[in-house]
């Protein structure tokens, strides 16, 4: 019988307001296939998300997404991606404890020799808590539009905060976790 793919259906449903902070000097190490299927984790990421090497490879990434975590952050991430292009951002993880952690997160694609896309690289690293003071709110405010308006309606106000501020994505969150 071939094992059973965990995704975030099987991820607890009882949320814990429980946060593990990660180490200053850790990285968190997970490889996708291109679908976001999970084909490599480092130790540092059993211990953080308490879900062994059984459970996670093979598994779709989407496991450890947090309800806490706007749509639009992963649309952000895959359309960047699958363009062959670098994501960074903050992101808040469940924990099979119903628990969470926040990180920094690097995704790159994995390009072979002939330039095919086949796959994806992450490492995560402690994130700046100067720069969770400003992405929690700013994660809930994008949430509450989506509820109000779905995805069109936080990418709207997310478009508008970048303008305002006449900044991009990516030097948004780079400057935020260098503050
Ligand atoms: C290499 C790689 C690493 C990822 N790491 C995470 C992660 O740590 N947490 C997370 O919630 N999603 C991560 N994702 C994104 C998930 O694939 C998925 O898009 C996200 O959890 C939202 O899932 P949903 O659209 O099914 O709700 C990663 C994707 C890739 C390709």
């Amino acid at each position: 019988m071939s094992k059973k793919r965990l995704s975030k259906l099987d991820a607890p449903k009882i949320l814990k307001n429980d946060e593990r902070i990660m180490n200053e000097n850790d990285f968190i190490v997970s490889k996708t296939d291109t679908k976001g299927f999970i084909t490599y984790c480092n130790q540092i990421f059993m211990d953080m998300c308490l879900y062994s090497d059984e459970e996670l490879i093979g598994a779709n990434h989407n496991i450890i997404r947090h309800p806490d975590m706007p749509r639009i952050a992963f649309k952000v991430c895959w359309d960047l991606i699958q363009n062959k292009q670098e994501f960074f951002g903050f992101v808040k993880n469940l924990r099979k404890d119903g628990g969470y952690y926040w990180v920094f997160a690097d995704i790159t694609p994995s390009i072979d020799s002939n330039g095919n896309l086949i796959g994806y690289y992450s490492v995560r690293r402690k994130p700046s808590r100067k720069a969770l003071e400003v992405i929690i709110p700013l994660y809930k405010q994008l949430i509450d539009a989506e509820k109000r308006g779905g995805m069109s309606a936080s990418e709207a106000l997310f478009g508008e905060l970048l303008k305002k501020n006449n900044t991009t994505y990516n030097e948004l969150v780079t400057s935020l976790q260098n503050m």
